[in-house]
């Protein structure tokens, strides 16, 4: 028996998805459209949240993490805080299918095992990502001065600039955040992806959701898949992503499974209080959304679409 190709995405995805749909159409694999997806995505230079022109962390330098996860096994390969290479997407794919002892590389390692297995180098700070980062630097401020920003220290002040810089940033009327891609195939397999930048004026090492299996990935094929994009530190506190795919092995629908992990988040005190978002797409190829934010959408394809669709995410105010 055949399944109908199905790809969603996080907002901005959708201009991976023709590529990945022809892949899909030809009889490729999950894993494979995800990939070719999230590369297009962070190859994309006006997008600030993911690859190439992402926003830097606290220090002025691009930190990338990504993952993957495949259905039928749970097999899970992620990097964090990888710097100088524009594909972290790949990097996690190659952690999944060339050291299989461990899931996840960080930092130096990450970039290590990079060089180890021929990945591209490249400058990552474009010269606008490197604009929006210091506009946001008001040096009229007492919280914010230094080098590039006080926000170095570990300390109180950083503490407090990075929650103002953080707070200015995101959420915003455009579309931001990091890139969620979860691919069925036509062999019934389902991959999910997940790509981002991270928080711009993070800390230096900071990892979020999108690194950690159950946070902002998780793929179990007897109840689908899940991703989140927002705000890491409250996925990872839910296990967001995991506790979607266990309310969709419940008999949960996508949408509303999305809804009560953002209504269980919410609950929790955050000091930032930034937006979560996330979403689901199940076996038999029924997906969802939820967002905090009023007029957020996900991207959706199959072989009948001649381009993506956007679906609204349901809103679960937070
Ligand atoms: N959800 C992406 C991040 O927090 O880095």
């Amino acid at each position: 028996m055949t399944t109908t190709p199905t790809i969603i995405g996080s907002e901005r995805s959708e201009i991976g998805f023709p590529a990945a749909m022809d892949l899909l159409r030809e009889g490729a694999s999950a894993l494979d459209a995800v990939e070719v997806a999230l590369r297009l995505c962070e190859d994309n230079l006006a997008d600030h949240y993911v690859g190439t022109g992402g926003l830097p962390n606290a220090r002025g330098e691009v930190e990338l993490d990504a993952s993957v996860m495949i259905g039928s096994t749970r097999a899970f390969g992620a990097v964090g805080a990888v710097r100088g290479y524009p594909h972290p997407i790949s990097i996690a794919r190659a952690v999944l299918e060339r050291l299989a002892q461990h899931c996840l590389l960080v930092g130096e390692g990450a970039e290590l095992f990079a060089e180890e297995n021929g990945f591209e180098r490249a400058q990552l700070l474009t010269d606008e990502a490197r604009k929006l980062f210091l506009e946001a630097l008001d040096p009229s401020e007492e919280s914010v001065e230094g080098e590039q920003t006080r926000a170095t220290a570990g300390d109180d002040n950083y503490r407090m600039a990075a929650m103002e810089l953080m707070k200015r940033f995101a959420p915003h009327s455009g579309p931001w955040g990091t890139i969620n891609v979860i691919a069925l195939d036509a062999s019934g397999e389902m991959c999910v992806g997940v790509s981002t930048s991270g928080y711009p004026w993070k800390y230096p090492g900071r990892v979020g959701d999108s690194a950690i299996p159950g946070a902002g990935n998780y793929c179990d094929l007897r109840f689908g898949g899940a991703a989140c994009t927002g705000r890491g530190e409250m996925s990872m506190r839910v296990t967001g992503a995991r506790s979607i795919v266990d309310d969709l092995g419940r008999g949960i629908d996508p949408t509303q499974a999305c809804r009560s992990m953002l209504a269980d988040a919410a609950t929790l005190p955050d000091l930032f209080k930034t937006e979560l978002r996330c979403l689901a797409l199940t076996p038999d190829g029924r997906h969802g959304g939820a967002s905090g934010q009023v007029g957020s959408t996900y991207a959706l394809m199959t072989p009948s679409h001649s381009e993506p669709e956007l679906r609204p995410r349901s809103v679960v105010p937070s």
